[in-house]
């Protein structure tokens, strides 16, 4: 059975952003019916040519908004949950907005899914979860040790659902940085801002360089997600899964942008930084419980950044704060 089958009709929360921008797309081709519930802080036409599929419902609603989230859940098969202030810059810009949406709100949407009849709840946490740790391979059993606030309330939202989503498959996904072109460009991601570093300013400026950063392509991403809908419950309910592909250090990053670009001119500045936090994560979880395999490299989502560029897809990319969270949520006076 597929799974438009088992889950006709799917509601992706923060459907608008990076990732919802590239996975709504992909449900709607596979015969899903998809609700967003999205603030649309970064636009409303992110969908590329889905934007009035007829299989699309658009939600401009806060998931803080309790009566609407419950109207919004209802004859709903499975949940796909992304909304957040997704960095720690944009969340320390106003912690108290962070909280009431990125935790404040959790219990209330796990309610109203399942009072609309969820079957499934898939909850975007993140591999920030575990903080900084020494070992090379960081797995999901190894105690989680988050260092800010946006990484502590994942954690507590992994636990809440846990918690209030019995009668629910609970699915606990931990991506690493997400890289590649979506129409919802983010352009404050490793991969992303090297990329675009190099287009624009011919040089890539590396803080420090030996701080290690899981990736993975927006395109793998949206691949776990199908993969997550299409897993048998009870392979996967109430078990975190890493989702990552390449732990790359940051100068290494840098190396394979300028190589994939092809251009001997970009140059590449170091800069010293405090900031030696690095990060490991194992995927072998996902591989072998789901045989997960990623399809897409750094080097493709590099490509995928400068075909987009060259094909005047990114305007203003270093001006435009739709780009960049921070500077966007400054701009909607959002902190
Ligand atoms: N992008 C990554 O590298 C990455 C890595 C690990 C985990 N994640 C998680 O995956 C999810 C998606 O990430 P992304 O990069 O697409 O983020 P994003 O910031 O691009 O998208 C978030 C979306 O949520 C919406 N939103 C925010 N607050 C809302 C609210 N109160 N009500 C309704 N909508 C709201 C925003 O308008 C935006 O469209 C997030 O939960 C993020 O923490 C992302």
């Amino acid at each position: 059975m597929s799974n438009a089958q088992t889950f006709p009709t799917i509601l992706v929360t923060g459907g608008g952003g990076y990732v919802g921008s590239a996975l709504v797309p992909a449900l709607l081709k596979q015969g899903h019916k998809v609700r967003v519930v999205d603030t649309f802080w970064y636009g409303e036409n992110v969908f590329a040519d889905c934007n009035s599929h007829p299989a699309l419902t658009r939600i401009a609603k806060d998931i803080r908004d309790t009566a609407a989230m419950k109207e919004a859940m209802r004859g709903v098969d499975a949940v796909i949950h992304l909304a957040c202030i997704s960095n720690d810059p944009s969340f320390e810009l106003d912690p108290k907005l962070g909280k009431g949406i990125n935790l404040d709100a959790f219990p209330g949407l796990v309610e109203a899914a399942k009072a609309g009849g969820v079957k499934r709840f898939i909850y975007a946490s993140s591999s920030s979860v575990y903080g900084v740790k020494e070992q090379p391979d960081v797995r999901e059993d190894d105690p989680p040790a988050p260092l800010t606030d946006y990484s502590r309330f994942k954690l507590e939202c992994e636990k809440l659902l846990m918690k209030l989503g019995g009668g629910m498959t609970r699915v606990i996904v931990r991506p690493a940085t997400v890289c590649g072109y979506a129409p919802r460009l983010r352009l404050d991601l490793t991969v992303n801002i090297l990329t675009i570093h190099a287009l624009v300013n011919r040089k890539i400026r590396i803080f420090g360089g030996r701080q290690m950063r899981p990736n993975l392509h927006v395109l793998d991403m949206v691949r776990a997600y199908e993969m997550f809908l299409a897993a048998p419950a009870e392979k996967i309910d109430g078990v975190p899964f890493n989702v990552g592909f390449r732990n790359e250090t940051v100068e290494n990053i840098a190396g394979i942008v300028k190589r994939t670009i092809g251009d001997e001119g970009i140059a590449l500045e170091y800069v010293p930084t405090d900031d030696n936090r690095s990060y490991h994560v194992n995927s072998d979880r996902v591989r072998r419980v789901l045989g997960f395999e990623p399809k897409y490299n750094i080097e493709d989502a590099v490509r995928s950044i400068v075909e987009a560029y060259r094909a005047g897809k990114i305007p203003d990319p270093m001006t435009n704060p739709m780009y960049h969270n921070i500077k966007r949520m400054h701009q909607l006076s959002l902190g």
